[in-house]
């Protein structure tokens, strides 16, 4: 590798400025990696217990939605991509989908432009929850302990409270304008929060105490599903009981792709952080990235040209494929990824202007992550969203939990973006039932050899995929830690807007200068994505990490 030490040298200033060790510790029992301490150690617990990576995937998923209700839900939806010791492999699909009532141009005025605020705040934002559903249906089919005994720890949390982390503290404190507008918000989070409060959720613990005994009709039927039904009748929301009681998750194939030699399984549609993934890969595969720095104007220019390409595709060409006939296959096909590489300039950006989305030739088709793995081989990689921090900022009075905005992930309008700035067209546009196009890219990597590799995946909006992408390249082509290649400044592209939004200002002066004389725009962000990962070694032990930008943890035994 060209100027090979200048990676290390930055490696090492940079791991100093973080405070992020060079190797972590190696496991054989098992290793959980998640936002939180609190939930990692839930994990943990059932795993211990003898519960397999599913059963600690639902006992977590239940407790995020106590100790990191600006991401954790029983309001949202999620994914979970599972690779089971027998080598069987499944993704479950517990996507929030539109309600019945919802229709095309439901966040327009009558002159046809959108209305601020209505498709990410309050109650019309929000789509059918899916995810009491997802997890339910995963302990069934998958797990091996019962509902009560994974969901205890979560009750527990809520009913008797837990402390609130500085972070934690700062996050909810920082939302207070929003929540003043929703009184049952205010109820449970209208107050300036200091660490080391204690937070107790005496409604929230009593909805899972309902789904704990009865199961998703907890949820989905019944005392819970009147709450939430009268709170839209009361606020303008359109979820019914008929939408309730019709919500079904989906177990789909998962999507696979190879990136030089080691195989990689992640999440098909209704999410484009799959095949974007993929098709990411097939694009850089046919590059040595290693003869130039990792964070060179030649690579950066060389990612940014293939990203832009993807994200116009992901505009146009995909959305839930129960509506829209997602061409998967002609996607993340290697001949795909060079014919819209072909025009790719060494030395000079194509403008976005000057990229369309592909033509298809029919030819036949505040998130966050866990990951986990147990000792038999069993793993999970889960990534659980209501979209926004806090999502659509009202808890439903009375039952105690955040509701989503993800219909502000369906195509409110072509042309215009929605809260990631990222477009849609037809593919994703607003219909009853339909799930909201997803970046959520939960993965896992094989190596060359088939053995278990790599399961990561992140938090981030459009830039969910991208941070995806950084880690494996770094990982697969620099040979990084898994700790360096997690915490490691990252930049992203999505067609539009037409820039390069790189990290934290850490890319030097002449870098950037090379980058502008190519027709490239900088632009300068705070730092995206939250990365959950376990790695194997060789000798098949585990380790994982939990990105610095966050404040969670990986605990093995
Ligand atoms: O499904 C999606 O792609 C988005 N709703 C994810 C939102 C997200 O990652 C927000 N967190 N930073």
């Amino acid at each position: 590798m060209k100027n090979k030490h200048n990676i290390y040298i930055l490696l090492f200033l940079f791991s100093i400025l973080t405070n992020s060790s060079v190797t972590g510790q190696w496991y054989s029992n098992g290793v959980v990696s998640s936002a939180d301490v609190l939930t990692s150690e839930v994990g943990i617990k059932i795993l211990k217990e003898g519960g397999n990576a599913i059963d600690a995937a639902v006992g977590l998923g239940f407790a995020l939605a106590v100790v990191y209700p600006q991401a954790g839900n029983i309001g949202g939806g999620g994914f979970f991509i599972i690779h089971f010791a027998d080598g069987r492999e499944i993704a479950i699909d517990f996507r929030e989908t539109a309600p019945l009532r919802a229709h095309r141009d439901m966040y327009l005025d009558s002159a046809g432009n959108v209305i601020e605020n209505l498709s990410t705040k309050g109650n019309l934002a929000t789509a059918v929850p899916g995810s009491v559903a997802g997890l339910l249906f995963a302990l069934e089919k998958y797990g091996t302990m019962k509902r009560q005994d994974v969901m205890k720890y979560a009750i527990k949390l809520a009913e008797e409270g837990f402390q609130v982390s500085g972070r934690l503290a700062n996050s909810i404190n920082s939302h207070i304008e929003d929540f003043k507008m929703f009184p049952g918000t205010m109820k449970i989070f209208g107050k300036i929060f200091q660490e080391g409060d204690t937070l107790i959720q005496t409604d929230l613990a009593n909805t899972l105490k309902e789904i704990s005994e009865k199961g998703r009709d907890g949820f989905y039927k019944g005392k819970v599903a009147d709450i939430i039904v009268n709170e839209m009748k009361n606020t303008g929301g359109l979820i019914s009981h008929k939408d309730l009681q019709n919500y079904k998750p989906k177990e789909r194939d998962v999507l696979r792709g190879t990136y030089r030699g080691y195989k990689i399984i992640t999440m098909p549609p209704p999410s484009s952080g799959g095949i974007c993934l993929i098709y990411l890969l097939n694009i850089l595969e046919k590059f040595n990235l290693r003869q130039y720095d990792l964070y060179s104007a030649e690579n950066i220019h060389l990612m940014t040209e293939a990203m832009r390409r993807v994200y116009a595709d992901r505009s146009e060409h995909l959305g839930d494929p129960d509506f829209y006939n997602v061409q998967t296959d002609i996607l993340i096909s290697k001949d795909f990824a060079e014919q819209s590489f072909s025009d790719f300039d060494t030395s000079k950006a194509t403008l976005s202007d000057e990229i369309k989305p592909m033509k298809i030739i029919n030819e036949g088709s505040n998130t966050t992550h866990f990951s986990i793995a147990d000792k038999h081989g069993n793993l999970v990689s889960a990534t659980t969203t209501i979209n926004d921090s806090y999502g659509n900022k009202v808890v439903v009075d009375g039952a105690g939990f955040f509701l989503n905005n993800e219909m502000d992930d369906l195509s409110v309008k072509p042309g215009v973006p929605n809260i990631f700035g990222l477009l849609g067209n037809e593919a994703n546009a607003i219909e009853p039932g339909k799930r909201p196009l997803s970046s959520m890219t939960p993965t896992i990597v094989f190596s060359p050899d088939g053995k278990p590799f790599l399961v990561l995946g992140s938090p981030g909006g459009g830039r969910i995929i991208t941070t995806v992408l950084h880690t494996i390249i770094r990982i697969i082509d620099f040979n990084m830690e898994l700790e360096d290649a997690v915490d490691f400044q990252r930049f992203h592209h999505q067609w539009y807007p037409d820039e390069i939004q790189i990290e934290r200002e850490t890319i030097d002066g002449q870098t950037q200068r090379r980058l502008i004389e190519m027709g490239h725009n900088i632009k300068n962000i705070s730092k995206f994505g939250r990365v959950d990962a376990i790695i194997f070694s060789t000798a098949g032990l585990m380790k994982g990490y939990s990105d610095s930008r966050g404040y969670g943890k990986a605990i093995g035994y």
